[in-house]
């Protein structure tokens, strides 16, 4: 297997954009219980894979969680969410074997929060926060360790604009008040923009999106400093503008990994916080497959990104069964 700071050394010395097979792509045989897309995944540990809601090919919008076993590639149905999902955002904390979902979706438009019962391979959930008639959508979630918080932003229902922008405070007592909006930092409306916590430099980052208003498309990273809750756009930008939000956070390397699919050929785009380094390989292995709203999870012990469903440009023809992942 080869490490990342070699793929740094091969990216070095070769530029031609196909030279490059690093690094592999495999696909299961096994498959999603049914073609999904729009959907979101988190890797739980011991092996286990959560797939969060999603839409059918036959525009079914879902409630369904899914636990998928890496080992035996099983699917198990571990329950409902209280609600359809799809386009939400999700992110899972291990101190608390709890998943938080929010956005994506007309009837809950609020945070979920999903106990994982493993032994029993249930959930269970409750909605916390009120953001009132927001319908959030194209969310993504990003879980600062440090203060124990989450960071939800995403597009707003057009009757409310600049309100996209969440902090998520499980220790405020009245569950009412856990969900609190931050308006006047973004200076316009956004969706899809991928976001993580990095506990080194104790910095939110938010990378890529689309600007709403003119659709469009953003190469750009911000970095949010908790500690004086100021968003700072960084000279550094993402090789690609990216609208679809795709990443995984590599806590081991202080890797952001960002799959992206351009007119030509799918990339991943990388980008560490700590050098401030970006750049970007091509997946020569991914042509065939090529996707973009698919649910994405990172399984640190076996450096593998898994991808669940897929779709080209038109979501509701081409929502797939299809499982895949990349192996770093
Ligand atoms: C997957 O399917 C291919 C083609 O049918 C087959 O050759 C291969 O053995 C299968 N792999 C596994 C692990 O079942
Ligand atoms: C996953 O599958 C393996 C192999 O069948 C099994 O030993 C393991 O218990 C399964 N894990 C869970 C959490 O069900
Ligand atoms: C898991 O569910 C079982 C059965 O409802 C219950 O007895 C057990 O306490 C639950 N475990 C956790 C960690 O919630
Ligand atoms: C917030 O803190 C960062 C350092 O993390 C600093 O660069 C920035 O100037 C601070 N902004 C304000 C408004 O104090």
């Amino acid at each position: 297997m080869l490490q990342f700071p070699f793929a740094l050394f091969l990216l070095g010395i070769l530029s031609s954009p196909f030279a490059l097979s690093y690094p592999d792509v495999y696909i299961l045989n096994a498959t999603l219980p049914m073609p999904i897309t729009y959907t979101s995944a988190q890797y739980v540990g011991g092996n286990q894979i959560y797939i969060l809601g999603g839409v059918t090919s036959s525009s079914t919008k879902l409630d369904t969680v899914y636990c998928f076993n890496i080992t035996d590639e099983s699917f198990t149905l571990v329950g409902h969410l209280p609600g359809e999902v799809y386009t939400g955002g999700s992110a899972y904390i291990p101190s608390e074997d709890v998943i938080l979902y929010m956005g994506g979706g007309f009837r809950v438009p609020d945070l979920i929060r999903i106990s994982l019962n493993h032994s029993e391979d249930t959930i269970s959930s409750t909605i916390e926060g009120n953001i009132g008639n927001n319908d959030l959508m194209f969310t993504r979630v990003a879980w600062d360790s440090t203060r124990r918080q989450g960071y939800i932003l995403g597009k707003p229902y057009y009757e409310n604009p600049g309100q996209g922008f969440y902090l998520y405070d499980p220790a405020i007592e009245n569950v009412q008040e856990r969900l609190q909006l931050i308006s006047g930092v973004w200076p316009g409306d956004v969706a899809n923009v991928a976001s993580f916590y990095d506990s080194v430099t104790d910095k939110v980052y938010f990378l890529g999106g689309i600007r709403w208003e003119g659709s469009v498309s953003l190469d750009t990273i911000y970095a949010w400093d908790p500690t004086n809750e100021t968003l700072t756009l960084l000279e550094e930008h993402l090789p690609y503008s990216d609208t679809d939000g795709n990443l995984i956070w590599d806590q081991e390397t202080g890797t952001a990994w960002m799959f992206h699919d351009s007119t030509m050929w799918p990339v991943l785009m990388f980008f560490k916080p700590t050098t401030r380094e970006v750049g970007s390989i091509h997946l020569e292995h991914f042509m065939e497959y090529s996707a973009i709203r698919f649910g994405m999870a990172w399984v640190p012990e076996l450096r593998r990104i898994y991808m669940f469903g897929e779709n080209h440009e038109e979501w509701w023809l081409y929502a797939t069964d299809r499982i895949q992942y990349i192996q770093l």
